[in-house]
This record gives structure tokens, C-alpha cells and sequence, in this order.
């Protein structure tokens, strides 16, 4: 018989998940503990922007016209153990509150709800990014409290989705990575994933460690990678070097790649800042701390992109080096283009500094206005791009929008007190801003 599964957590992560195992021709129970999420799943609508995701909803929750009815959504452990053959864990792990820890409480918390009412065979698969240890700490709680008790398994799958990309990465993701202790959870994941391994994906089987590992290594070699590029464009700067044709020529040597290594006003998210610190935390734990200094240098590279960002805003808008009076425009708000994310956003960071400065900052973003009001309410708001600059004495470009790109640089000079571009994410083409009359600054690049 075919497995049923179950997806506990329905943020990007989990209503993702629970949608894509839909396609893959699955019966899926999805629960969350919020009723709102809950309602709006159940009604075929997605709590945050995701491409693709709503329409892969639409096609499966069980009550929309045409769906195959294979999703749904509870709140209730005992119809969700009840139901589940495999059940996935894929709550979030925010960073504790005054710690560069890990928060492990959602974990914790499902996988004691769940464990409670398994009363017959089933495989739990942790998905959540934890501090490695882990999953062999929450085996042991699984097996005291499971009614069905040696029936019952633990397996360890991190997810490497990206925002934006959430759909296809994890209908056609680049790897899986399984930790069992198993050949019974090995056969029951190799089961789960047949459609993407038959179409190429790598199927890596390794120990619990070593998975909870693999997502915190690849997240902190990202984040390096990013740093390696922003420390180049200091460096850049101070040599009067262009950090994007060095980016470029460093690229062509396929050791290095060129994938990750645009310089600008560095990462930030819910995943590549609170994953390099919980990692460091991890570490101090395990007595190898030294082995992961480096990141911290990481983090304070990343960290000084967005001061920069702001000093180079000051000295635009000239006078004594205050932005008292000034009018900042700002070009978005999310952390990265497609996506309504604004935790730990380098744009709004930056805003918010001019902001606190005495700068009247306007912001526009195509898709996270909502959530930068929620977190931001004091900042100046605007409906459109050229309505942002409108009245700017120096415009800030910080999200990487397609729609920032196709802008025509004549229309928004028009609208501009001071035709004067800070390209934060060296995404614009200079050459046309410059055309059209601006003068275009990037970090890391020689002022023309
Ligand atoms: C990341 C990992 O890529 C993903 O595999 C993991 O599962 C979760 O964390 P995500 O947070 O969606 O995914 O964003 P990502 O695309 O990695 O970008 C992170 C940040 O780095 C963004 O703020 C982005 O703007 C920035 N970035 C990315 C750069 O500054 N320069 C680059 O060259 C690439």
C-alpha cells in the first residue's frame, strides 16, 4: 500500500513539503498549531510569497475544484499519528533570544506531541536545520515516549530549499541526504523519494551527525563564500579595483564557480545568519570552537556591508554628513528578490539606520511591503518605484527585483531631486544609468 504521510509545520519549509509530496502522488497530512495558516491552506492559499507554490496547492487540497485531493490540514496529533506512516518535522529553529544558540523549543515540542500518539509502526523524519546532536537526543525521547516503541523510527533529512526556488528545489532537488540507523528507514526514504531519484537526484545515506551536519556546512560555505567576495570589494575599493570583474574572472576557474560570488550588501535571511551563529554555538559546545572561528569573521564582514551602505548613503547626500532634511529612496525591502521574507533583510536594516538617523526614508519592494510595515511601521512607504524616488536626493537600490532591473533610469529621473544611484547589489547595468544622466555608484567598483 501506498505510504501516507504526514508534514508537521507549514511555513516555507513544511506547506512546500507537504504540497510537493501531493505531487509526487502521496496522501498528505499537513498540521500546524497557528489556525489561521491552518484556514488559509485548507482554502488553497499560502501565508507567505512563494513562486508556484499556490498553484501546486490549488492542484491537490482536497475541497478545490479539479484537485486531486490528496492534501490536507489539522491541528489534531492524535488524527495526524493516526494517519502518518512517515511523518516530517519542518518547524522552524529561530536563534535564541540574546544567544547565537539555536532555539530546539518548536522541535522539541512536535516531536513530543507527535511521539505520544504513536501507537503503530511509523518513521519520523526531521527536516528542521538543528545543532548536530540532535537527532539522537530526539531518537531517545521518540523511543520513552511512542506507545508502539521499538515500531517506531527516527530518520534525519535536511532540506536545502531555497526562497524563491522553493517549489522546484524540492520537487527536483540537487541532492538527498539521508541519516538512518536503519535499512528500514533507508527502504521507507528510498520509497518516499523514488520520483526525484529516478530522475537523477543524488541519494546520499550517511549517519545522524553527519546529516544534521551537511545542511549547517553547506549554509556556513555559502555564507563564506558571499564574505570571501564583500571582503574582495573593500579591498576593491580601497585599491581602485572593480570587485564584479574580478568576481567574473575568478568564476572561469571551475574550482571556484561563479555561482554566490556577487559582492553587495551581503546576506542575510532566516537561514545564513542564524546558521552561521548556531553552528559557532554548537561547536563552542562541542569543545571544537577553534575549528570554526573563521565564520565569525564571516559574520562581521556581512555585518559591515550594511554600515557601509549607510556611510556611503551619507556622503551622497553631502552637506555635514547628516541625513536630517534628506530624502532617501529605497529599492527593496526583502532579504533576496521573489520572496516576501524581510527577517534579518539587509535592506531594511539599512533602511532603518538612515531612518533612526533623522533621514526620510521611502521604501518600495514588489512583494514585501506588508511584512517591512509589520516590522518597520515608523518607515516611509510608497506604492510603486517611481513614487518612491519621487522628491529623492539619493536613491538606494538593496533587493535585486527583475522589476528594479527593467526600470527605465529616464522616468525615474524625472521624478528624482538628484539623479544619484547607490547600486547596493551590483544588479543595475551602469551603462544605462549613466546615459540617462545618473550618477551610478556600486561598492566594491571605481566611480566613473
Ligand atoms: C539559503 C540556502 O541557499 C539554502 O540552500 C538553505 O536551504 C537556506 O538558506 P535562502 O535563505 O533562501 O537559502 O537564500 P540564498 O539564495 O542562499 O541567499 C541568501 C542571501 O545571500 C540573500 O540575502 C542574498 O541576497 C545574498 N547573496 C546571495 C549575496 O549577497 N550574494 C550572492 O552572490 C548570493
Amino acid at each position: 500500500m501506498a505510504l501516507k504521510i504526514t508534514v508537521i509545520g507549514t511555513g516555507y519549509l513544511g506547506a512546500t513539503h507537504a504540497a510537493a509530496m501531493a505531487e509526487l502522488g502521496f496522501d498528505v497530512l499537513g498540521l500546524d498549531v497557528v489556525p489561521e495558516k491552518i484556514d488559509m491552506l485548507s482554502a488553497g492559499r499560502v501565508p507567505m510569497y512563494e513562486p508556484g507554490l499556490e498553484e501546486l496547492l490549488h492542484k491537490h487540497v482536497v475541497g478545490i475544484e479539479g484537485s486531486s485531493g490528496r492534501l490536507r490540514f489539522t491541528m489534531d496529533w492524535a488524527e495526524l499519528a493516526e494517519f502518518g506512516d512517515v511523518h516530517f518535522i519542518c518547524v522552524n529553529t529561530p536563534q535564541k533570544h540574546g544567544e547565537y544558540a539555536c532555539d530546539m523549543s518548536y522541535v522539541d515540542s512536535a516531536v513530543e506531541s507527535l511521539a505520544k500518539h504513536l501507537a503503530k509502526p511509523a518513521l519520523v523524519v526531521g527536516k528542521s536545520t538543528v545543532p548536530v546532536g540532535s537527532a539522537e537526543r530526539l531518537a531517545g525521547r521518540i523511543a520513552e515516549l511512542a506507545p508502539a516503541r521499538d515500531e517506531v523510527e527516527l530518520a534525519w533529512n535536511p532540506e536545502f530549499l531555497r526562497e524563491g526556488f522553493a517549489v522546484q528545489d524540492t520537487l527536483h532537488p540537487d541532492r538527498i541526504v539521508i541519516g538512518v540507523h536503519s535499512e528500514r528507514a533507508e527502504r521507507i526514504l528510498r520509497e518516499v523519494y523514488a520520483t526525484p531519484v529516478g530522475e537523477g537526484s543524488p541519494f546520499v545515506v550517511t549517519d545522524f551527525p553527519t546529516a544534521e551536519l551537511v545542511k549547517t556546512a553547506a549554509n556556513s560555505f555559502l555564507a563564506t563564500k558571499i564574505s570571501f567576495i564583500n571582503a574582495m570589494a573593500e579591498v576593491c575599493e580601497a585599491a581602485g579595483g572593480d570587485v564584479q570583474k574580478l568576481a567574473e574572472a575568478l568564476g572561469h576557474d571551475e574550482r571556484i564557480g561563479k555561482k554566490f560570488l556577487r559582492a553587495g550588501i551581503g546576506f542575510g535571511g532566516g537561514c545564513l545568519p542564524k546558521d552561521i551563529r548556531a553552528f559557532m554555538a554548537r561547536a563552542g559546545e562541542l569543545g571544537a570552537d577553534q575549528a570554526l572561528t573563521f565564520l565569525r569573521e564571516v559574520d562581521s564582514i556581512n555585518m559591515r556591508r550594511r554600515g557601509h551602505m549607510v556611510e556611503l548613503a551619507r556622503e551622497a547626500v553631502g552637506g555635514d554628513g547628516s541625513f536630517l532634511g534628506k530624502r532617501v529612496a529605497v529599492l527593496g525591502a526583502t532579504f533576496k528578490p521573489d520572496s516576501d521574507d524581510v527577517r534579518d533583510s539587509p535592506a531594511l536594516n539599512v533602511a532603518g539606520q538612515i531612518h533612526l538617523q533623522g533621514g526620510q526614508v521611502t521604501v518600495y519592494d514588489p512583494k514585501g511591503m506588508e511584512n517591512a510595515k509589520r516590522l518597520f511601521p515608523t518607515l516611509g512607504y510608497a506604492e510603486s518605484a517611481v513614487d518612491a524616488v519621487r522628491g529623492a536626493d539619493v536613491v538606494l537600490h538593496l533587493t535585486e527585483w527583475r522589476e528594479f532591473r527593467d526600470l527605465d533610469p529616464a522616468v525615474l529621473g524625472a521624478a528624482a531631486s538628484r539623479k544619484l544611484i547607490l547600486d547596493g547589489r551590483n544588479a543595475l547595468d551602469p551603462q544605462l544609468w549613466r546615459a540617462a544622466g545618473w550618477t551610478y555608484r556600486a561598492m566594491g567598483r571605481p566611480r566613473a
